[in-house]
C-alpha cells in the first residue's frame, strides 16, 4: 500500500482514467443546479444526474473529476474521528458506455497495481448486491472479481448493496463496494457491514440501470451507466495508516496553526480534540461554502442557515479554546492557501471568505457570552430536565443561538429542548408580526435578524427618497418586511416613470455608499414634530418616541431596529412597482449583498 498525499491521489486518480479515454470534468458548485430535492450536492454524480438520465454530457461519455461534496445530516456528530461536513469524492462515469466488465477490473487495476495505489490483493473485501425483488442477485459482478483474483471468501453479497442520490428519486442500481481489511474479523459472522471496525470502506461502483420514479418504481434506464466514487479523506486515512481525517495532509496546517495561535496541543486532552476537530472541520466547509462559485452568505434560511450553524457552532468552540476572531481567520487563511491550487475559486473569493467569517465572528461573539450566561440561568431556574420552546425561541432571538446549539448546550447537561414548542412559537412569533407590520405606519419588521434590519433601513431610504425625488407630499401607507424583501406602499395617484424609480434607486445606493451612522434617539414627540421627523403623532406612540436619523437624509419616528450604518446595506434593487388600491403604488425592493 503506497502512502500519498492528498494531490498525490487525485493526481493518479485522474490520471488513471484519463488513460481509459475519460475527460476531465471541473468540481461543480456545492449548490446543486435546479435540484429542489436537496440543499447541497452530496455526491460525485450529483451534477451528473441529467447525463445518467440520458442527456447528451458534452465532454463526451466518459467523464472523470473530483468534487466538493457537503453532507450535513451529522453537524453535531462533528467532533468523533469519522465525522466531516465536507469532503471530496473522486469519480469516473461511463454514460451508457462501458459496464461491469469494464469497470471492474479498472477498480481492481486501480487499487493494486504499484503504479497507483499498490494494495496487496489479500487486503481488500468487495462486497456485491444480494439481490431483491426490483433487480437480481449480481453473480455477474462476483464472478469478475474473482477473475481478477480477488478470493472467494473476500466477495460478500450483501442486500443493501444499492446506490441511489441523496434524494428519494432518480438513476440507481446495484453497487459493489471496496474495502480494505484494517484488522482482524470480530467474529465469524463479521462481514464488510458489521461496524466493529474491521473494514474500512474506500470505493463503490455503482452500475446505474434504472431510475426510480416519485411512485417508487424502479423503470429500467435506456442507458446503462457506471458512477463511481472513492472519498479523498477517507482513502488518505487507509492509505497512510492514520486513525482520522484531521491525521491527514487536508488538515496538517490548518492543525499546526491552531495549536501555534491556542498554545494547546491537539490530543492533549478530550475536549480540546473535540474543539480542534469542530474548529477545523466547520472552518473548512464555510471557506468552502462561501468561496463557492455559487457562493453563499450567513442566513436564517437554506444554505444560509446551515452556514450560520456550523459558523456559529465553530465560534463557541472557538471560545473554548481561546481562540479569537484573528485565530478564526488565520485558520480559514491556511485552508484556502492549502486548496486554492485544487479550486481556484477560493483563491478569486479570498476576501469575501475573510469577511463573511469574520461578520459573523463579530455578530455572535457579541451576544455569546450573554447567551451562554442567560443559558446558565435558565438551568438554574429549570424545574424538571426539558427546556421548554419559548426560553429556546428567546435564546434565538435575542442571542442568535440556532436551536442546533441550544439542543447541544442541554445534551451536555443531560437536558432536552422542546423542539417543537421552540417551532411554534417560532411561527407565533412570525404571524404576530406580521398582523402587526400590516398596519399603517407600524415599522414593517417580521423579526429582527440582520436581513430584516437592513431591509427595514432600506424602507426609510426609500420613503426619503420618493419624498425627494417624486413629492414631498409622500407618505408611507404601509409596510411589510420579509428576510427576502421590503414592501412599501406610498400615495401616489399615477405610476411611477422608470426615470424616477431609476433615480430613487440611485439615490438610495448612493446614502449606502457613503456608509452614514444610523443614530437613534429618544425625544418627546413634541421636539420629534418640531425638528421634522416624519410619522404619526398620535398617542401611539407615547410620551418620548424612537427617532431615527441617518444624516440628514431621512429622519423618522420609528421602534427600531436598524442596521447601525448604511454601508451594511448591500446593494439596493426595485423590483416591482404597481397599484396597490387606489392613489396607492406599491414598491418591492431587495438587497443584494
Ligand atoms: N454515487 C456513489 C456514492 O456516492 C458512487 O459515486 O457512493
Amino acid at each position: 500500500m503506497k502512502k500519498l498525499t492528498s494531490e498525490e491521489l487525485r493526481n493518479k486518480y485522474i490520471e488513471f482514467f484519463k488513460d481509459k479515454g475519460h475527460k476531465q470534468i471541473a468540481s461543480a458548485s456545492v449548490i446543486p443546479e435546479n435540484d429542489p430535492t436537496v440543499l447541497f450536492t452530496t455526491a460525485g454524480m450529483h451534477p451528473l444526474v441529467p447525463y445518467l438520465l440520458g442527456e447528451k454530457h458534452p465532454q463526451g461519455n466518459r467523464l472523470t473529476d473530483f468534487q466538493k461534496c457537503v453532507r450535513t445530516g451529522d453537524i453535531d456528530e462533528v467532533g468523533d474521528n469519522s465525522h466531516c461536513t465536507f469532503f471530496e469524492m473522486l469519480g469516473n462515469w461511463s454514460l451508457g458506455d462501458y459496464f461491469k466488465q469494464e469497470m471492474i477490473p479498472w477498480s481492481y487495476e486501480f487499487l493494486t497495481s504499484e503504479k497507483y495505489l499498490g494494495i496487496d490483493k489479500s487486503q481488500i473485501a468487495v462486497t456485491v448486491f444480494a439481490g431483491n425483488e426490483n433487480s437480481p442477485r449480481d453473480t455477474e459482478s462476483a464472478k469478475i472479481w474473482e477473475e481478477c483474483g480477488i478470493a472467494k471468501e473476500d466477495i460478500y453479497y450483501l442486500p443493501d448493496n444499492w446506490w441511489g442520490p441523496a434524494g428519494t428519486t432518480g438513476p440507481c442500481g446495484p453497487d459493489s463496494e471496496m474495502f480494505i481489511k484494517v484488522k482482524e474479523k470480530c467474529c465469524e459472522a463479521c462481514n464488510p457491514s458489521c461496524d466493529c471496525g474491521a473494514f474500512l470502506e474506500i470505493w463503490n461502483d455503482v452500475f446505474m440501470a434504472y431510475n426510480k420514479t416519485a411512485d417508487g418504481k424502479f423503470e429500467p434506464l435506456a442507458q446503462r451507466n457506471v458512477d463511481t466514487g472513492m472519498g479523498l479523506e477517507r482513502t488518505l486515512c487507509v492509505l497512510n495508516g492514520k486513525k482520522s481525517v484531521y491525521d491527514t495532509d487536508l488538515f496538517e496546517d490548518a492543525l499546526k496553526k491552531l495549536e501555534e495561535v491556542t498554545g494547546l496541543t491537539y490530543g492533549s486532552d478530550a475536549g480540546v480534540t473535540k474543539a480542534f476537530r469542530v474548529i477545523l472541520d466547520h472552518t473548512r466547509t464555510a471557506v468552502f461554502m462561501i468561496g463557492d462559485q455559487k457562493g453563499i452568505v450567513p442566513s436564517n434560511i437554506d444554505q444560509g442557515y446551515i452556514l450560520r450553524r456550523l459558523l456559529r457552532r465553530a465560534i463557541r468552540y472557538a471560545r473554548q479554546v481561546n481562540l479569537n476572531d484573528e485565530g478564526l481567520l488565520e485558520i480559514a487563511k491556511t485552508f484556502i492557501q492549502k486548496y486554492e491550487n485544487v479550486y481556484p475559486e477560493l483563491q478569486q473569493n479570498r476576501e469575501k471568505i475573510i469577511t463573511e467569517i469574520a461578520k459573523e465572528h463579530q455578530k455572535f461573539s457579541r451576544t455569546l457570552e450573554a447567551g451562554l450566561r442567560e443559558f446558565e440561568k435558565v438551568v438554574k431556574k429549570l424545574d424538571g430536565n426539558t427546556i421548554d420552546g419559548t426560553t429556546a425561541f428567546h435564546l434565538f432571538e435575542t442571542f442568535g443561538f440556532p436551536i442546533e446549539i441550544t439542543q447541544e448546550l442541554a445534551k451536555e447537561r443531560n437536558l432536552n429542548v422542546d423542539e417543537q414548542g421552540f417551532k411554534d412559537a417560532f411561527a407565533k412569533h412570525q404571524q404576530l408580526s406580521r398582523a402587526g407590520s400590516e398596519q399603517k405606519f407600524a415599522c414593517g419588521l417580521a423579526d429582527n435578524q440582520e436581513a430584516t434590519t437592513n431591509l427595514h433601513t432600506a424602507t426609510h431610504l426609500l420613503h426619503a427618497a420618493l419624498k425627494k425625488v417624486i413629492s414631498p407630499d409622500i407618505n408611507q401607507k404601509g409596510s411589510n418586511i420579509t428576510a427576502e424583501r421590503l414592501r412599501f406602499d406610498f400615495n401616489l395617484p399615477r405610476p411611477c416613470t422608470m426615470e424616477e424609480l431609476a433615480e430613487v434607486e440611485q439615490m438610495v445606493n448612493d446614502v449606502i455608499k457613503q456608509n452614514i451612522p444610523v443614530v437613534m434617539q429618544e425625544k418627546s414627540c413634541e421636539q420629534a414634530k418640531q425638528e421634522n421627523f416624519i410619522g404619526l403623532f398620535d398617542n401611539k406612540y407615547g410620551e418620548t418616541v424612537k427617532t431615527y436619523s441617518i444624516g440628514e437624509f431621512s429622519k423618522e419616528i420609528c421602534g427600531g431596529p436598524h442596521a447601525k450604518q448604511t454601508g451594511d446595506l448591500g446593494t439596493f434593487k426595485i423590483v416591482k412597482e404597481q397599484s396597490s388600491g387606489a392613489g396607492v403604488r406599491r414598491i418591492k425592493a431587495i438587497l443584494e449583498k
